[in-house]
């Protein structure tokens, strides 16, 4: 990228396979319906791709026709669409292809809750118009500088560009979201997405002897980012690396943490329209109001002196809720209720049903996707809960902080970067913001919330952390500005 695209904002073409609020299966949503909009308001030029499924199609309007491609390796025809995103107006390009995206269930699998079979397809699709926007085969006059990436859906971009003919092409930055997922399919999918054998290989895009999607973009990507300081660090190591610790590691000079920020207009206890009623740190009442309220929804016991728990998560091993099923009905010994809103697998799901029949009036669970909801419980509960195994970023820790409910999380990912652990030092200062457990053991979890229940009862220790959580900037005006400096250190890399 040549020196007046240095000295001028960075165009940034940003890949994704979901954002919010027209298509949401988890905190990536978020980041992608919130970072490009804070971008913009830093002055960069940041439009966003994604692909057209059919909440994406329906959720838009005044759409435009800018172009059909041909004869791709994925598909005979995908046509792109421009619109806004609503709500920010941020610029989309949108794929419409209905052979690969016009389906029911969410963006990676069917209603039964499987992979869909040609995930690898789909997703190359998106890889694939995503490199051509970002070189000179684009038929758009916007040309990024910059093509972020984001998760295994977008991580054959870098490798796409780095074999593509032509020599102007965009910068790549890959961000890791959640190294977990990987994108790995059998050796000849490679066939299918039009990359040259040469780099099925360690040093390339060969993974165990599969082919990772992720892994070709933390090889060929100019940089890369995850989404807290702590992660990147942990993702260099095992266990955290799940197998990329070796690569991450000697890329380690290219790799960079830069915590998320939230949507603070979406996130707002003085305007949140799902809340039966609004709030400050000044004026508290209308927790207790939303507290009731959630306790009627759900058919808990309408007590507003019980201490009560929140829960909203994918459930699964990640998110550490086998270890919540095991402490909760020593949990429930004592005064408490818990209400627990997710999905995911299904072993879990049905723990937690049983639970919930084992404890009527004190625990509810809701197995579904339900943002209203996840509103209310952040604005109804008392204390949050998120005993994940790992952590890159989370975003649940920061939304109950900024509604007045400090959150019991383990010492892993981002959630050691967001949460300040309440002791007496940390009281003194104003720091302290929720709960802190060390081991990830069923003892250490239960001490915790014990811990958290303790200091509940204190009414002056309770405010305290509260107003502390409150009055914690998690706006993203800091960390678009470090991606914003990334990006230029990145397109200056390539003068
Ligand atoms: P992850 O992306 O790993 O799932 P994050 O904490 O980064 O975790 O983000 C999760 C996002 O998804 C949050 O906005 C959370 O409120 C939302 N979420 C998760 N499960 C549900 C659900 N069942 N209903 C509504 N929102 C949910
Ligand atoms: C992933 C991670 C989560 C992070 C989110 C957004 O889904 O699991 O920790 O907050 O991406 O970056």
């Amino acid at each position: 990228m040549k020196k007046n695209a240095l000295s001028a904002t960075p165009k940034v073409l940003f890949v994704t396979p979901e954002i919010y609020p027209l298509i949401k299966t988890g905190g990536l949503a978020d980041v992608s319906g919130s970072l490009p909009a804070a971008l913009r308001e830093l002055g960069a030029d940041v439009r966003v791709l994604v692909p057209g499924y059919p909440k994406v199609l329906a959720g838009i309007k005044n759409k435009r026709l800018l172009h059909i491609f041909h004869d791709l390796p994925e598909t005979d025809e995908a046509r792109l669409i421009s619109a806004k995103l609503p709500g920010s107006g941020v610029p989309l390009f949108i794929i419409d292809c209905p052979a690969l995206f016009q389906r029911d269930g969410n963006p990676y699998q069917d209603p039964s809750g499987t992979d869909w079979p040609d995930n690898a397809r789909r997703f190359a699709l998106l890889s694939r118009i995503g490199a051509i926007l970002a070189s000179d085969a684009s038929p758009l006059s916007f040309r990024p500088g910059i093509v972020h990436c984001n998760d295994w859906q977008s991580g054959i971009v870098p490798a796409l560009l780095h074999f593509a003919p032509g020599r102007k092409k965009a910068a790549s930055v890959m961000t890791i979201h959640n190294l977990a997922f990987q994108g790995i399919f059998p050796a000849q999918t490679l066939d299918q997405v039009g990359l040259p054998p040469e780099c099925f290989n360690m040093e390339g895009v060969e993974f165990y002897g599969n082919f990772s999607f992720l892994k070709a973009g933390l090889y060929y990507a100019g940089h890369i980012t995850t989404v807290s300081p702590n992660y990147a660090q942990e993702i260099q190591k095992e266990p955290l690396g799940f197998g990329m610790q070796g690569l991450l590691a000697h890329r380690s000079e290219q790799l960079t943490g830069i915590v998320n920020g939230i949507d603070t207009k979406d996130w707002n206890p003085a305007a949140d329209r799902h809340l039966v009623q609004t709030y400050d740190t000044d004026n508290m009442a209308g927790k207790a109001a939303n507290k009731r309220a959630l306790q009627e929804k759900m058919g808990l016991d309408p007590d507003p002196a019980i201490p009560l728990l929140g829960i909203i998560s994918r459930i699964t091993h990640q998110k550490g809720l086998d270890l919540l099923l095991k402490v909760a009905p020593h949990l429930l010994d004592e005064p408490v209720q818990i209400v627990l809103l997710g999905t995911g697998d299904a072993a879990l799901e049905e723990g937690f049903r049983k639970l919930a029949r084992a404890h009527p009036g004190k625990v509810a669970v809701l197995i579904g996707f339900d943002e209203g909801l996840s509103h209310l419980i952040e604005a109804g509960v008392d204390l949050f809960l998120m005993p994940s195994r790992f952590e890159p970023c989370g975003l649940n820790q920061m939304y109950s902080q900024r509604y007045g409910t400090p959150p019991v999380v383990h010492a892993t990912g981002g959630l050691s970067d967001t949460v300040v652990d309440v002791n007496p030092r940390t009281l003194a200062d104003h720091s302290a913001t929720g709960f802190v457990f060390r081991h990830m053991t069923a003892v250490d979890l239960h001490a915790c919330v014990r811990r958290a229940l303790a200091a509940y009862r204190d009414h002056a220790t309770w405010r305290s952390l509260q107003r502390n959580g409150m009055a914690r900037d998690f706006s993203w005006e800091k960390s678009a500005a470090d991606y914003l400096a990334l990006y230029r250190t990145v397109l200056s890399a390539e003068c």
